[in-house]
C-alpha cells in the first residue's frame, strides 16, 4: 500500500496548473449516455474516480477511449443498462448513470453504491425524484431496478436536502423527458451549473442555472458535442491551503476564482493576501502564521464541506481558536484524530470541533481515511517539524492529479514510497 513520506518545516512557494475538476468530470461522463452521435470531453483530470467510470461507461457497450486529457465516447455500442457492484463500490458517483439510462433506454440495472467513511450516503433523494418523472423503481439485492415505458414525462420535483447528484441524475433525466421538470431545492454548486452547460450544447432546453429552481424542458434526443471540464475549485483551494500553512505564496493557474469565493473570503481572513485574477488566483501569506477561522460548511455558495479538512489543518496551526460545524456529512471528523497524533488541538462535540492553534505541529505516523481528510494530513505534515509518513494515501489518488508532482514544483519534499 502506497505512503508518503513528507519532510515538513518548508516553505511552499511557485506555480500550480489546476485540472479539470473530479466533481464536474463525473457526472459529464455519465452525461455522454445520453448523446446521439459521437461526443468529446476536454480537460478530463486522469483520476482513480474517472477512470473507473470510463471503465463501468465501456461495461454497458459504449464504445469510450480516454487519451490524454480528452474523452471520447459513442453511443451507438451500448448494448446493456447494468452498472455492476464490483465496480459501483469503489466509486459511488457511478449512480450518475441510472438517470441517463432511464431516460435515453427505459431501463436501468444499478448497483445501490456502499456508504463511505464519511457517511451513510443514500440515494432516497434519486429514486424519489426519477419516481416523480414515472419511472418504476425497486431495489432488490442490492440493485436499483429503474423502468419506464417510452419517456419519462415531465413534472415537478422538490429535494428534501439540497443533493448535488440527485440533482445531476434528475437534470439528466429530465433533458429527454416529455414535457416540462421544474427542479426546487436544487443544488447550485458550479458543477451541476458545468453539467447543464453542457446538456444545452447537446441541445438541451435549461433555465435557471446557478439558481436553486431548474426548469427543463425535455427533447426527444441530445447530440454530442465537444466540451471541457470546469477547472477544480477544491484542488485550487487545496493548494492555496498549503500556501497558508507554510507562510508561503502559490499561484494556481487554469481555475477560477469566482469558483471560490466563500473559501478565498476565509484565506483573507486568516491574513493572507490574495490575489485574483481571471484564470488563477494568487494566495500570499507573507512568512505570516495565519488567525484561525471558523467556519461552518453549507451548499453552494457558502462554505464547501470539501474543503473542511484542509481549513481544518491550517487552524491546528493558527493564532487563537475556531469553530468548524460541519452540516452536510455526519462523520466527516475522521482526519480530527490524525491531526490530533500530530499535536494538533481539537475538541470535537457531535457536528462541531474547536480548534486551538498550536507554534508547531509535530511529525507522527498518520493514515488517511478519506479523499480530502487525507489532503489536510499533507498539509499537516508540510508545516510539522521532522518527517512524516502518510499511509493508505490512494485516497489521495481519487481526487488529486499528479499531487506528488505538484506538491514538489512548490518547494515541497514528498515521496511516494510503497511497502
Ligand atoms: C457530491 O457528493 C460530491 N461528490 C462530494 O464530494 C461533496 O462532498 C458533496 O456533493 C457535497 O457537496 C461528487 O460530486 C462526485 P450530496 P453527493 O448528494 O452528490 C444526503 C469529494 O470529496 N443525501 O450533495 O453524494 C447525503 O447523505 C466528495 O470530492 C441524502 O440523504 O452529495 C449528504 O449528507 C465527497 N439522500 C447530503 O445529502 C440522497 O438521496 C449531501 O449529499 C442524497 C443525499
Amino acid at each position: 500500500m502506497d505512503k508518503f513520506l513528507i519532510q515538513g518545516g518548508r516553505t511552499l512557494n511557485g506555480e500550480v496548473r489546476i485540472s479539470g475538476a473530479k466533481n464536474a468530470a463525473l457526472p459529464l461522463l455519465a452525461a455522454t449516455i445520453l448523446a446521439d452521435s459521437p461526443i468529446q470531453i476536454t480537460n478530463v483530470p486522469n483520476l482513480k474516480d474517472v477512470n473507473t467510470l470510463v471503465q463501468l461507461i465501456a461495461g454497458l457497450g459504449v464504445t469510450i477511449s480516454y487519451k490524454g486529457d480528452t474523452v471520447s465516447a459513442d453511443t451507438s455500442t451500448l448494448d446493456n443498462q447494468f452498472a455492476p457492484y464490483e465496480l459501483v463500490k469503489t466509486m459511488r458517483a457511478s449512480i450518475l448513470v441510472l438517470g441517463p439510462l432511464l431516460a435515453r433506454y427505459g431501463e436501468a440495472k444499478v448497483s445501490l453504491p456502499g456508504g463511505c467513511a464519511i457517511g451513510s450516503r443514500p440515494v432516497d433523494q434519486h429514486l424519489k425524484a426519477l419516481e416523480a418523472l414515472g419511472a418504476t423503481i425497486s431495489v432488490e439485492n442490492g440493485y436499483v431496478h429503474a423502468h419506464i415505458d417510452g419517456r419519462l414525462k415531465g413534472g415537478e420535483v422538490v429535494f428534501d436536502m439540497v443533493t448535488v447528484g440527485g440533482t445531476e441524475n434528475i437534470l439528466m433525466a429530465a433533458a429527454l423527458a416529455d414535457g416540462v421538470t421544474v427542479i426546487r431545492n436544487a443544488a447550485r454548486e458550479p458543477e451541476i451549473t458545468d453539467l447543464a452547460q453542457m446538456l444545452i450544447k447537446m441541445g438541451a432546453k435549461i433555465e435557471g442555472l446557478d439558481t436553486d429552481t431548474l426548469t427543463v424542458t425535455g427533447v426527444e434526443s441530445l447530440h454530442g458535442c465537444e466540451y471541457a471540464v470546469v477547472a477544480d475549485r477544491i484542488e485550487t483551494g487545496s493548494y492555496l491551503a498549503a500556501a497558508a500553512m507554510t507562510g508561503g505564496r502559490v499561484k494556481t493557474t487554469h481555475t477560477d476564482p469566482t469558483l471560490l469565493e466563500a473559501v478565498l473570503e476565509k484565506f483573507e481572513e486568516m491574513g493572507a493576501e490574495v490575489t485574483r485574477g481571471d484564470d488563477w488566483i494568487e494566495l500570499d501569506m507573507q512568512g505570516k502564521r495565519p488567525k484561525a477561522v471558523s467556519f461552518r460548511t453549507l451548499p453552494h455558495p457558502d462554505f464547501p464541506t470539501d474543503m473542511q479538512a484542509q481549513i481544518m489543518a491550517v487552524n491546528a496551526i493558527g493564532r487563537g481558536f475556531a469553530t468548524i460545524s460541519e452540516t452536510i456529512f455526519e462523520n466527516r471528523f475522521m482526519h480530527v484524530p490524525e491531526l490530533s497524533r500530530m499535536g494538533a488541538n481539537i475538541q470535537v462535540e457531535g457536528n462541531d470541533a474547536v480548534v486551538t492553534g498550536v507554534e508547531q505541529l509535530s511529525a507522527a505516523p498518520v493514515m488517511a481515511t478519506d479523499l480530502r481528510a487525507s489532503f489536510s494530513l499533507v498539509l499537516a505534515a508540510l508545516a510539522a517539524q521532522g518527517e512524516t509518513l502518510v499511509d493508505r494515501i490512494y485516497h489521495i489518488d481519487r481526487g488529486y492529479e499528479n499531487v506528488e508532482a505538484k506538491l514538489q514544483g512548490l518547494g515541497a519534499i514528498i515521496k511516494r514510497v510503497s511497502e
